[in-house]
């Protein structure tokens, strides 16, 4: 049996209804959506609003047309930050943010003169809602945060850094990738703008799919611009959502598979899957701690965390050891950075990097024993 722990990445297994609903519409209907007037690209329009419509559901929002469709959340991120963000704009963000954040402030720095603020935060990734505050000036222009570390899981104070943003008139956007479908999220109850979100992991839909839900009147400029289905004698890009950040054929396969999962989701509910999830982690924690030699980064409570653990074991390279769990034990993990430095200076790892399992919906405590096993044969 392969094991997989890798759900920070990607989710896997998916439901099966998801990779069918793929297939089947793939296979029978086939059509653009937004773009045709007969029956099946008009099917084709009622999947992709369906998915909007189940989406704002899913994070308490109720306006679908401000569900945008994109690839993954890096693109949202990219999108939400470059079509927000003018020449010399103040931005603050966590110290925990994956490139995906990170890097595209600092070609934004580079590009437009952003200037760029981290917030501190503690060994364990903890950030306290008062030094957002304390970083505010009369130019910043928009806060962005993780909801959760995908190196080391801990959850970020969303709903009061939000409060804060309101208070202050400054958009505040969440990096959703590993908190949506893993932790009850609510636009409105957590003060979120702008929720941006990626279909493949916790949702558990296709790759290829993600998005962002815009709860507010604050402006964003389309980055890209071509053809919508509609106006189209119109020179410029569209000044309505979600024609005005949505260019070029949908990935409607994908959101047909994504519309499958978030039925999926409000089936088994959020609260469930992260009550699931939890005690796995727990477990996991406890199971974790008591293998030779291992060093765990981050809080060592699931209360605070999401199903993410990263760690190292004392005296072996943390690639050595993902390669040794992949051959000899069919155990797949990921090693490294997880394409966030910025979390590995927070735990000092930046130099070596760390093991990290990460569990999703499917995982059974008894992947955990095998893989407490394996690490204690090394
Ligand atoms: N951000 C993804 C991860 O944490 C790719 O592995």
């Amino acid at each position: 049996m392969k094991i997989y722990l890798d759900n920070a990445a990607t989710s896997f297994p998916k439901p099966k209804k998801v990779s069918e609903a793929v297939y089947d519409f793939m296979t029978n209907n086939g059509t653009s959506s937004g773009r045709g007037a007969y029956q099946k690209a008009m099917e084709s329009d009622f999947i992709v609003y369906e998915c909007r419509k189940l989406i704002g559901e899913l994070f308490n929002f109720n306006n679908p047309k401000n569900v945008i469709f994109t690839s993954n959340v890096t693109e949202s991120i990219n999108m939400v930050l470059r079509g927000m963000l003018k020449e010399n704009d103040h931005v603050i963000t966590s110290s925990l943010e994956h490139n995906a954040v990170w890097r595209t402030l600092k070609t934004l720095e580079k590009e437009k003169n952003i200037e760029i603020s981290k917030v501190k935060c503690d060994q364990h990734g903890f950030t306290k809602p008062e030094d957002v505050k304390a970083l505010i000036n009369n130019n910043t222009k928009l806060i962005i945060f993780t909801g959760a570390s995908n190196v080391i899981g801990t959850i970020q104070p969303i709903e009061e850094i939000g409060k804060i943003a309101r208070e202050n008139k400054i958009p505040f956007v969440v990096d959703g990738a590993q908190l949506c479908g893993a932790y009850p999220v609510d636009v409105k109850k957590d003060n979120i703008d702008i929720l941006t979100f990626t279909g493949h992991k916790s949702l558990l839909g296709p790759m290829g799919t993600g998005g962002f839900i815009i709860n507010c009147d604050y402006n964003i400029d389309p980055i890209k611009s071509g053809g919508t289905g509609g106006d189209s004698a119109y020179e410029y890009q569209v000044d309505y959502y979600p024609n005005k950040l949505e260019t070029g054929t949908l990935n409607v396969s994908g959101i047909c598979g994504l519309r499958e999962a978030i039925k999926y989701l409000k089936k088994e509910k959020i609260e469930n899957i992260y009550e699931k999830e939890k005690s796995l982690t727990e477990y996991a924690l406890k199971s974790l701690s008591q293998v030779q030699n291992i060093e765990i980064y981050g809080p060592k409570d699931s209360e605070k965390i999401t199903p993410v653990i990263s760690f190292n074991i004392k005296n072996k390279r943390a690639e050595e050891v993902a390669h040794t769990l992949d051959n000899k034990y069919d155990i797949m993990v990921r090693a490294g950075l997880h394409c966030a430095p910025c979390a590995h200076e927070i735990i000092g790892t930046k130099e070596i990097g760390t093991l990290r399992v990460s569990m999703g919906y499917f995982t059974e405590k008894e992947h955990i024993d095998k893989l407490v096993y394996a690490l204690n044969n090394l």
